[in-house]
């Protein structure tokens, strides 16, 4: 299974999903191969924001070594699913991967925890503290959804 998990930045919202789908992947012991992109070109090449960071670091998740880099629609072909952090993260992958568009593979991720309601991972950049905490949270809980979904049960 190989999973991309796309946000606008790249900074805040899907490294957290990066490393926390990585980290529950090695726990299991499953063979997946987990990566991230931005929709945006503002912060290639950057590490994650420090508030990502810390709140990922005080999960024991270290994803200081992940650096940004931009959707491209290659992606669509190399990867199983591609999964949008938001539905204006969603439309924005439509528009980059044009014809080689698959609504098969590109999902949004909070469906894996609640189907139909299309809903988003709330956007961190532009607030406090506080809510990079709460995106951690609600995209922990959508990674053990995912986990729950894709693992073929026995
Ligand atoms: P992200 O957050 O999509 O979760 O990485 C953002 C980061 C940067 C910007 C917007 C959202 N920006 O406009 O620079």
């Amino acid at each position: 299974m190989k999973i991309l998990m796309v946000c606008l930045g790249n900074i805040c919202r899907s490294p957290l999903a990066e490393g926390i789908l990585q980290d529950k992947v090695k726990k299991r012991g499953l063979q997946w191969i987990v990566d991230s992109a931005g929709t945006e070109r503002y912060h290639i090449g950057e590490p994650p924001h420090p508030l990502s960071q810390k709140v990922a670091s005080q999960h024991g998740i270290d994803i200081s070594h992940q650096r940004a880099r931009r959707f491209k629609a290659a992606d669509i072909d190399q990867f199983d699913i591609v999964f949008a952090l938001a539905k204006d993260v969603l439309e924005e992958i439509k528009h980059l991967s044009a014809s080689r568009f698959n609504a098969h593979k590109v999902k949004l991720l909070m469906e894996e925890l609640y189907p139909g309601e299309e809903r988003d991972v709330p956007d961190p950049w532009y607030g406090p503290e506080p809510g990079y905490q709460d995106a951690y949270e609600i995209i922990e809980r959508a990674c053990e959804a995912v986990i729950q979904n894709y693992t073929i049960k026995v």
